[in-house]
């Protein structure tokens, strides 16, 4: 059985609007075959000077309560646009309950999040819902845009990218310009210049190994949930912090018994059906090679760990995934599904020296010259 989370739930509290992938029709059957592997289609590009302006902001701590994290504090070019952690860092005073998800082919996500609560037709919300939340950037708008029209430099750039004043959705929309740029290149899977051994393993991604049951198409995702019975992070409870950010999560999505939660809910945060309990979305396989550690909560260290782990037929978990069986893959086969893996990563996107304009003192920002 599979489950398309096909409809959109807009739910409205406390003056945000949250879009919510929603599993509506669970009646589909899985008879349809996996969308086949492939190049990803080409975005529309965004104009230059506007994706510059979001480089700028999304490498910018000011755009957080504190002004010590920017969205470039978790999503380091150097760690595969992660933060290279198991469990995510977060806003100081707390610490995140999951694997921090790389920022690179996001513009091709169909949803946002290990649990898929936002839905990847709508970029610009989860950048808000990265700038505002309390364990991300913690950052209230008002101030925000006080800020940003004390720098001078921001202001000029508003009106020349976007012929507009720094606001909050202009602000939004330079980010998610920026984050288009963010996509694969040179991949040799894409250019169909991938070695013996990786075209060995891309069949038995496809065939024996099963792994497109679940990672198809152009992403490798279906972006359904599905519980490959990953063991727990203990480090989740351990840490108080880091159990007080899953029960403040869990308490803000409506998760019931969220005073004495321990384990990450999954998908449940989304659906509420208890069967959905402990699945996570089929991530994407692109630049996977550069984004270790792996899983929901980064407890799987390497990606020779992570083959080894669907050999053995997943996790221990119960209720496992029935798609998920012994591969039987001997030492050959899993040299080649890795390759497989690595060629799935293209050029390394670097971004060089950031020069952010600095504050100035001004009377009114609206007499800065353009
Ligand atoms: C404090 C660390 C932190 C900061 C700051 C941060 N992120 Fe993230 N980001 C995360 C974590 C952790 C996740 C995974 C969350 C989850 O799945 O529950 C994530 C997920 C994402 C995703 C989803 C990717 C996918 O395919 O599902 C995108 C896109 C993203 N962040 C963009 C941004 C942008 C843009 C900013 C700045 C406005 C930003 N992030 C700031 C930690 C951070
Ligand atoms: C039943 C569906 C399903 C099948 C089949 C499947 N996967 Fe996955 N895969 C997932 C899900 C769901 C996750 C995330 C699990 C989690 O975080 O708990 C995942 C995670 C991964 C990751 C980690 C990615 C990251 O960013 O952390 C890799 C690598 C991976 N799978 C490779 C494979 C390979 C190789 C195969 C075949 C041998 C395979 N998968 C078969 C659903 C599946």
């Amino acid at each position: 059985m599979s489950t398309r989370p096909s409809s959109l739930l807009r739910i409205a509290f406390a003056g945000l609007v949250l879009s919510f992938a929603v599993t509506a029709d669970r009646a589909t059957a899985a008879t349809t075959q996996p969308r086949a592997l492939g190049p990803l289609p080409a975005i529309e590009a965004p104009s230059a000077e506007l994706a510059e302006l979001g480089k700028l902001l999304f490498f910018d701590q000011r755009l957080s309560g504190d002004a010590v994290l920017a969205c470039g504090s978790c999503h380091r070019p150097e760690a595969g646009w992660t933060d290279g952690q198991q469990l995510g860092i977060a806003y100081p005073g707390t610490l995140y309950f999951r694997n921090t998800k790389s920022v690179l082919n996001a513009a091709h996500a169909r949803y946002f999040y290990w649990d898929g609560r936002l839905t990847g037709k709508d970029m610009p919300t989860q950048v808000r819902d990265s700038i505002t939340e309390s364990h991300f950037q913690n950052m209230d708008g008002r101030v925000m845009l006080e800020r940003l029209k004390q720098v001078p430099g921001y202001v000029k750039r508003f009106r020349s990218a976007m012929n507009a004043e720094p606001s909050f959705g202009a602000t939004l929309k330079a980010i998610s310009a920026y984050e288009k740029t963010l996509v694969s290149r040179n991949v040799p899977f894409d250019e169909g210049n991938m070695s013996a051994s990786a075209t060995r393993g891309q069949q038995l991604f496809e065939g024996k190994g099963g792994c497109i049951q679940c990672h198809e198409g152009p992403m490798l995702s279906d972006y359904q949930p599905h519980r490959t019975g990953v063991a727990g992070n203990p480090e989740i409870t351990r840490d108080p912090l880091r159990h007080l950010t899953l029960r403040s999560f869990a308490k803000f999505m409506g998760v019931p018994g969220f005073e004495i939660i321990r384990e990450d809910p999954g998908f449940f945060t989304v659906s509420k059906q208890e069967e959905d309990r402990g699945k996570f979305v089929t991530p994407t396989l692109r630049e996977v090679s550069r984004t270790a550690p792996y899983m929901h909560n980064g407890t799987i260290a390497t990606l020779v760990e992570v083959i080894d782990f669907y050999n053995a037929g997943g996790g221990t978990a119960e209720g496992r995934d029935p798609l998920l069986k012994p591969l039987d893959l001997n030492a050959a086969e899993k040299t080649d599904l890795l390759a497989f893996l690595e060629a799935l990563s293209g050029d390394a996107i670097e971004v060089g020296e950031i020069d952010l304009p600095p504050y100035e003192a001004i009377a009114d920002w609206r007499s800065v010259p353009n």
